[in-house]
């Protein structure tokens, strides 16, 4: 076994780039100050704060700084945008669309919304993984206030088709949505290319710290806030701001925009190696979402019949590779992934399911070594449960 196990959950969280920590360093000990003081040390911080909103504006392709508003991650931009956009104005009633595989953080909020006034409708993926626009198109109402649909799923790795489904939001009225938590950085994603009126970030995904995180919001369109107080964001998320983590973000996503076009390539190669090799050497498994005409390039799900993927998880781990399950354990007996059940994964197959996804520390070596070991947990789980 090797000294450190081969991590290969990098959709759960990524380490800190030594080099963002770096550039994190100064707000921590040096520029403390808090940014809404007026006094010298509290300008300088506010100026890091807003050069970081333009240097993440410029990454997203916003058009403006100010539609740039920082949070503590995913969970609570996700949490803004869909009850803030929703209620705004004082609105208490409506009709909201949602992917039924969206991220409880997208999914949660708006069931809430439901036990106060609105309908929901929770459109299916198709079987290759993706929302297809028509379905969106039939599922739209004259009253459908909020479509939200993610970018790439966390568990899958399929692309959604945002620019036509943001044509098919607008035609009817409403606004789009996207939670981009598993997608910012690691392809192009151009706000205004894309059409969505809003978009979800979270740092952790790319390299920044747990806790870091952004959300876009059109410029001119009224929000809600879901955090009051201090007024800070220009009102729209009060709490005195995480200076060292807003420029984490901006400093973690330029390097995303730098390596990208080396990164990516070398990731999806190292995905397909893992696919084709399983594909070849194991019998009944599927590997979910390949049909897809978009994929991110880090991210492998792989189901595999007569066996559970908690079990495969905790024998990998003892071997020495941490990969992850999209189920769920609930009083002693596994769920399958809804995920996976939406788009249409058997529940045998669903229930032996596990994530790989790579990252920057991902080497050839570590998969090489890993394709095996993955083959004989398989193969023994199946032995004894035969
Ligand atoms: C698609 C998606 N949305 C939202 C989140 C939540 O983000 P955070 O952990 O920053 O709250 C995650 C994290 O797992 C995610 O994968």
């Amino acid at each position: 076994m090797p000294d450190r196990p081969v991590y290969l959950d990098y959709a759960a969280t990524t380490p800190t780039d030594p080099r963002v920590v770096e550039a994190m360093l100064p707000y921590f000990t040096e520029v403390f100050g808090n940014p809404n003081s007026l006094y010298t040390l509290g300008r300088e911080a506010m100026r890091a704060h807003e050069d970081a909103r333009e240097r993440v504006a410029a990454s997203i392709g916003a058009g403006r700084p100010d539609e740039v508003i920082f949070t503590s991650g995913g969970t609570e931009s996700d949490n803004t945008a869909i009850i803030g956009l929703a209620t705004v104005g004082g609105r208490s009633s409506g009709h909201l669309v949602v992917s039924a595989f969206e991220h409880h953080a997208v999914l949660d909020p708006a069931s809430w919304l439901c036990t106060r006034g609105f309908e929901i409708t929770e459109l299916k993926p198709r079987a290759n993984g993706v929302i297809h626009p028509d379905d969106l198109a039939a599922a739209m109402r004259d009253d459908t206030v909020l479509v939200s649909v993610m970018h790439g799923n966390n568990e899958i790795g399929t692309l959604q088709p945002l620019a036509e489904l943001a044509v098919v939001a607008h035609e009817r009225g409403a606004l789009l949505h996207t939670d981009a938590a598993q997608t910012v950085g690691k392809v192009p994603f151009d706000v205004r290319a894309l059409g969505v009126d809003a978009a979800t970030l979270t740092g952790h995904k790319f390299y920044a710290p747990k806790g870091t995180g952004a959300l876009y919001v059109r410029e001119g369109l009224p929000l809600m806030p879901y955090l009051m107080g201090g007024g800070q964001e220009r009102k729209r998320r009060s709490g005195t701001q995480n200076v060292a983590g807003s420029v984490a973000l901006a400093t973690a996503l330029e390097l995303m925009d730098a390596e990208r076009a080396e990164e990516a390539p070398r990731l999806a190669a190292l995905r397909d190696r893992i696919a084709s090799f399983i594909l070849a050497t194991v019998t009944d498994v599927r590997v979910n979402g390949a049909d897809a005409p978009e994929r991110l390039p880090h991210i492998v799900n792989l189901a595999f019949s007569g066996v559970s993927g908690e079990d495969i998880l905790l024998r990998l781990d003892h071997a020495g590779f941490e990969v992850a399950t999209g189920s769920a354990c609930q009083s002693g007996s596994p769920e399958p992934s809804y995920v996976l059940l939406a788009i249409g994964c058997p529940r045998d197959l669903a229930l032996g399911a596990v994530r790989v996804s790579l990252g920057r520390y991902t080497t050839e070596e570590d998969i090489e070594r890993f394709l095996p070991a993955l083959v004989d947990v398989v193969t023994h789980l199946r032995r004894w449960n035969a």
